[in-house]
């Protein structure tokens, strides 16, 4: 038997698997994966040292609890043919846009977690939403929220709030890459090579977020203690104030959150 099964092993695959032998006590050898795609499954194997199989029917036989990270178009065509063998296995659902309701409507007799991971995940710094079936044991989820964290921080969510978690962090990372590069321009504009400014503007963001952590201040609060009367920093803020960047901020995840409601139904 296995600890864990993934069935899907590709980007998002790689990265739970990579997050789960880095962060946790699972061994590799605890681990067994399956894709369609066999040159896929033997990189897996040689570079990780887990079981494979094309085989995903021995994979849920085999495993306790079974990642299922592939696609949404695949879903039914994968699991009908062998929903019986997912009786009273735990199955974490990372297809955006599949509810926890359409996956209980074919295995009826499973324990079912949704989870929305983002990029990030790809280097262990996932922002990870999770929400559990409301049948599922409260006895497990402990376990299953650490399994979560070993490829990032992950946030326990009502199902409602899915699409929203998508507009939020699962786009997240585009839209702060496109701020990062608008900041390495404007940074350009001033003098500064792109890559010097690129720099510049991701050690002041990284150096921003942590002190968000650390301090545990409202960002307001620390906006105000750099805002000094007739400063540079008021100057710029009230240039962003007139581009309405909140007004932008709050449309762009509105929208986002829409479209991720419009896909899922
Ligand atoms: N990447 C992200 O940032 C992200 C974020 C949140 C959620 N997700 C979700 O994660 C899921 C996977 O995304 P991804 O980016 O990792 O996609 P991906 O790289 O295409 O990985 C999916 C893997 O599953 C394989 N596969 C297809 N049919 C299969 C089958 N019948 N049995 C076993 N394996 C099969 C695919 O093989 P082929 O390539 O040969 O088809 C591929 O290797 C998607 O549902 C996506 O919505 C991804």
């Amino acid at each position: 038997m296995f600890k864990i099964g993934i069935i899907g092993i590709g980007n998002m695959g790689e990265a739970i698997l990579n997050g789960i032998i880095k962060n946790s006590n699972i061994k590799p050898d605890e681990i067994i994966v399956s894709d369609i795609n066999k040159e896929r499954i033997d990189y897996i194997i040689n570079k990780y040292g887990v079981a494979g199989t094309d085989n995903n029917e021995r994979l849920v036989k085999l495993s306790d609890i079974i990642f299922l990270v592939v696609k949404p178009k695949d879903f039914e065509n994968i699991v009908i043919p062998i929903k019986d063998k997912f009786k009273n296995k735990i199955l974490i659902s990372v297809m955006a846009g599949i509810k926890i309701e359409k996956i209980k409507s074919i295995l009826e007799d499973s324990f079912i977690v949704r989870i929305m991971p983002n990029t990030p995940a790809l280097i262990g710094e996932s922002t990870t939403g999770i929400s559990f079936d409301k049948n599922f044991p409260a006895d497990k989820k402990e376990e299953i929220v650490k399994l979560i964290n070993t490829f990032g921080k992950s946030f326990v969510i009502d199902e409602s709030l899915m699409d929203a978690f998508t507009g939020l962090a699962g786009s997240g990372p585009a839209y702060i890459f496109t701020i990062i590069d608008a900041f390495a321009q404007a940074g350009v504009k001033q003098g500064f090579s792109y890559n010097q400014a690129l720099e510049i503007i991701v050690q002041t963001i990284t150096g921003s977020s942590k002190m968000i952590e650390d301090l545990k201040e409202h960002p307001c609060v620390l906006r105000d203690k750099v805002t000094s009367p007739a400063g540079t920093t008021i100057y710029g803020l009230h240039e962003l104030e007139k581009g309405k960047i909140r007004d932008i901020i709050i449309n762009t995840v509105e929208k986002s959150t829409q479209r991720s409601k419009e896909l899922s139904n």
